[in-house]
């Protein structure tokens, strides 16, 4: 069974309350036990943190064994040299996900520290980003 983590960054446990007409109005743990039912096939994890530190603790600890990663590294995405970097220095692929369009939105949403060191970027599809990033794994 394939083995993959979706990993968000700040402020993402607040989804569902957080700006709805940005974000949606479903909270990520009702969001991701559908993934885990209709995914059935994989093993899907789980892990958020408002705490750049902690983001790069779990990449480092998924990131020799697990076969995909799911990264939604929210703000940190366009100031963190941190994660950027540990991105390029695990084995595990990892895709950028956002559930806005970043590009859509102001200029410093549109620089990535990660997406150099990515498999791909998906950005834009709202709840559904995390799901096609699923699927380019399968
Ligand atoms: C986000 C976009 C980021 O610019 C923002 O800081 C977030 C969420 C998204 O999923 O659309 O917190 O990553």
């Amino acid at each position: 069974m394939k083995k993959l983590i979706i990993i968000n960054g700040p402020n993402l446990n607040l989804l569902g309350k957080r700006e709805p007409e940005i974000y949606g109005s479903n909270s990520f743990e009702d969001i991701f036990k559908g993934l885990q039912k209709k995914y059935n096939e994989v093993e899907l994890y789980y892990f958020q943190s408002n705490i750049e530190g902690e983001l790069i603790n779990k990449l480092h600890e998924v990131g020799f064994s697990y076969d995909g990663i799911i990264l939604n590294a929210a703000a940190y995405t366009h100031t963190s040299v941190g994660i950027g970097d540990a991105v390029k220095g695990i084995e595990t692929p990892v895709i950028e996900v956002h559930i806005s369009n970043v590009h859509s939105r102001e200029d410093f949403r549109h620089v990535s520290y990660i997406a150099g060191g990515a498999k791909g970027v998906i950005t834009g599809f709202g709840i559904q980003s995390y799901e096609l990033a699923i699927q380019s794994f399968l």
